[in-house]
């Protein structure tokens, strides 16, 4: 049995109304949730709108679709990815093909889009889906006490979380992500000064597709920043592991374009050598 997850494209919006008012889907999933043709449709369009902050998957059990799962940013300045809708077909239950997909979609989030925290609420009385949750690492946090009216009575939802460290991901894409955080703090507030700190004192920026640089040391490369400060938060798409790490990256005012790569070595924690592509 083979388990893969692919983001949802328009052709799959029938099979998602069906999967999401199924008898046994329905009343485990959010009260208020899209369950509509044109609700579902406007979530896939926004899936592949806003890749990084926000997602309509599809779960394919040896290339049949057998349920869905999503995501939506939570907060982009600490990267807390809220993750929700997850459904497998009654008729392909029995087989946990819940937590296959979920631990490949744990790593779509953690590793190749950089959130450094899941977070998900379970209704107190779905039993089935608390213990996938803490079945694929999901550590239970606590619950909101008779939170919610559901079938008539007020319920509870129990909150569980897991933490890009806690996801199995290698630690020179963890400080990809952590540094892409910081430089996207910069751009925010304007100061530059805490992004050397990323770089090691010998450390290498180079430009491919823009006439700027090289610039060589951490001193050189914070200097650099300042004087051209890019006013745009990036986004990461994709990480591919290696030496260098290869990442696709885009711009939040694009939110679906990639603007290049971005090829990053570390040593000691810190980034060695930072090579940022323009495609034009
Ligand atoms: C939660 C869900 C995605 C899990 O799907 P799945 O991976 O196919 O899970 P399975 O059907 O293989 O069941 C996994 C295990 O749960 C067990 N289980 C079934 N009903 C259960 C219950 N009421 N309480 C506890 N465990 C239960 C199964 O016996 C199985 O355990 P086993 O392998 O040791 O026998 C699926 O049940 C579902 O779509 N539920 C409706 C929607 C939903 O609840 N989504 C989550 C919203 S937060």
């Amino acid at each position: 049995m083979t388990i893969a997850i692919r983001r949802a494209r328009t052709g799959d919006v029938d099979f998602l109304v069906e999967l999401v008012t199924d008898e046994d889907v329905e009343p485990f999933l959010g009260a208020v949730s899209a369950k509509d043709t044109d609700a579902v449709a406007e979530e896939v369009a926004r899936s592949e709108r806003e890749p990084h902050d926000y997602g309509r998957f599809v779960i394919e059990v040896d290339g049949e679709r057998a349920g869905g799962l999503g995501f939506e940013l939570a907060n982009r300045r600490s990267r807390i990815a809220h993750l929700e809708r997850l459904a497998v077909h009654p008729s392909f239950r029995g087989r946990r093909v819940a937590d296959d997909a979920a631990r490949r979609f744990q790593q779509h989030l953690v590793h190749d889009l950089g959130y450094h925290r899941l977070q998900l609420e379970i209704y107190g009385f779905n039993a089935r889906a608390i213990a996938h949750a803490e079945r694929v690492g999901y550590v239970r946090e606590g619950v909101r006490r008779r939170a919610y009216r559901r079938h008539g009575d007020w319920v509870d939802g129990v909150l569980f979380s897991l933490l890009a460290e806690e996801a199995s991901v290698a630690q020179e894409v963890l400080l990809l992500h952590d540094y892409v955080g910081a430089h996207n703090e910069c751009v925010r507030t304007g100061d530059w000064e805490p992004l050397a700190e990323w770089f090691a004192d010998d450390a290498r920026l180079v430009f491919e597709g823009v006439p700027v640089g090289p610039f060589d040391g951490r001193d050189a490369i914070a200097a650099a920043y300042r004087a051209q400060p890019p006013d745009d938060q990036v986004l990461v798409f994709a990480v591919e592991e290696g030496d260098p790490l290869t990442a696709r990256y885009g711009w939040l005012r694009d939110p679906a374009a990639v603007a290049g790569v971005t090829r990053v070595t570390s040593r000691d924690g810190r980034i060695a050598s930072l090579v940022v592509t323009f495609d034009s």
